[in-house]
């Protein structure tokens, strides 16, 4: 699955004057019509640049939210235009929708080294069901195609999936190819040891990462509110914090599962505990198999931060996925943001996914000391549990 270097790079198309479509991943989030996270935009200039630079007629299409198939104002990509513009430093067209005649006007007339943005491509049922029809209506006019959306890399969408099949090739742009490249270089030659940080409140929604790094890890840290599930798997008294009783059976299993391994799972030894998830309440500190009756724990305690640090501090790989509590609150957040910057100081070639994570980084203010922070949430976990991104897949072999 070393994609990266496999596949077609906008950097091999001859681009002059061409119709380029962009599969971007403009989901950001917006606030009174304005963007108030914009890495994702900014992850895709060097692509949008070289667009530019090679003088392509550039078409930009992306989704945002889940719209369900109909337009709601709430959704459009028209604040996002305006973003890029500001970035770009030049006025992006933007035309509300993006199939019909007005975007085949739009497009026909657009001119070389100028960009165009369609409106959210989830506005039409077609886009999720991949429906032919539809890939063949946005690709009207397309000459080329590029792929820099990897956020979007693991749905099988008409944007992502069905438009490059139609169109008869798909190159990557380079977004996309230095998130494969980081991931690759993590999954498939790591040096060792290799330290994987999960957090997170399910532990349903890691298990097949969880099962995946059983062959690379040397030692996975465990933390967030899936850390209680395999507590309690263990029969250790956790409290009312958080547990997917329906998953213990599978704890048990990857307990018995990752011994066989050799490789070492630790979880918390204390917890930061409260009686509500709530911001200004009381907290403590307690053993994490010892929290009382009517408290949760909501963050690592500090015993844990100093043994997780000492774990991160001799790795020489680390891949974080997930929050170590819930960071979001400021009671609940030292945990977290004592982990992020562990993995900052560390030498090691560390590579965080996960919007969650990211934004502990962020908030943090370590982001510029991770070796590659991953734009895409489900895409980067999908490729840690070792599946194939139809995305990725469907682009052109060099
Ligand atoms: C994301 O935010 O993870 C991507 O943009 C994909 O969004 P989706 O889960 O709605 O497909």
């Amino acid at each position: 699955m070393n994609y990266g270097f496999s596949k077609l790079s906008i950097r091999d198309l001859e681009l002059e004057g061409k119709h380029l479509f962009i599969r971007v991943d403009f989901n950001v989030p917006l606030k009174g019509g304005s963007v108030i996270d914009d890495t994702r935009i900014k992850a895709a200039l060097p692509t949008l640049e070289m667009a530019a630079e090679k003088k392509a007629c550039i078409v930009l299409a992306s989704h945002l939210g889940r719209p369900g198939g109909k337009r709601q104002e709430e959704f459009s990509l028209r604040p996002v235009a305006h973003h890029l513009s500001s970035l770009m430093k030049q006025e992006i067209a933007f035309v509300v929708d993006c199939i019909g005649p007005e975007v085949e006007e739009n497009v026909k007339t657009l001119q070389p080294g100028r960009l165009l943005l369609l409106e959210n491509l989830r506005f039409h049922e077609g886009e999720t069901k991949n429906d032919p029809d539809f890939s063949r209506k946005l690709g009207a006019w397309m000459e080329e195609y590029v792929n820099d959306a990897f956020g979007a890399a693991h749905r099988a969408h008409a944007s992502t999936a069905g438009l490059p099949q139609i169109l008869g090739r798909g190159a990557a742009g380079l977004l996309m190819e230095k998130e494969l490249e980081y991931l690759s270089r993590v999954l498939l030659h790591p040096q060792h040891p290799v330290v994987a940080i999960l957090g997170g409140a399910k532990v349903s929604d890691k298990m097949e990462v969880i099962e995946n790094l059983l062959s690379l890890a040397d030692v996975i840290l465990i933390g967030g509110g899936m850390a209680f599930t395999f507590l309690k798997a263990q029969n250790k008294n956790i409290g009312k914090s958080i547990v997917e009783k329906d998953n213990l059976e599978f704890a048990r299993d990857l307990m018995e599962s990752a011994a066989s391994h050799g490789v070492v799972l630790r979880f918390p030894v204390d917890s930061v505990i409260a009686q509500k998830r709530e911001p200004g309440v009381q907290t403590r500190v307690a053993q994490a198999d010892g929290i009382p009756e009517d408290w949760i724990g909501l963050d690592i305690g500090p015993r844990t931060v100093e043994e997780f640090k000492k774990e991160i501090w001799q790795a020489q790989t680390i891949i974080w996925n997930g929050p170590l509590g819930v960071f979001e609150i400021d009671g609940f957040a030292d945990g977290t943001l004592a982990i992020a910057r562990a993995v900052a100081e560390s030498d090691a070639l560390s590579v965080v996914g996960g919007g969650d994570s990211v934004s502990a980084v962020i908030k943090a203010g370590v982001q510029n000391e991770i070796t590659h922070i991953s734009t895409g949430g489900g895409a980067s976990l999908e490729f840690l549990a070792g599946k194939t991104l139809p995305g990725v897949e469907i682009l052109t072999d060099r």
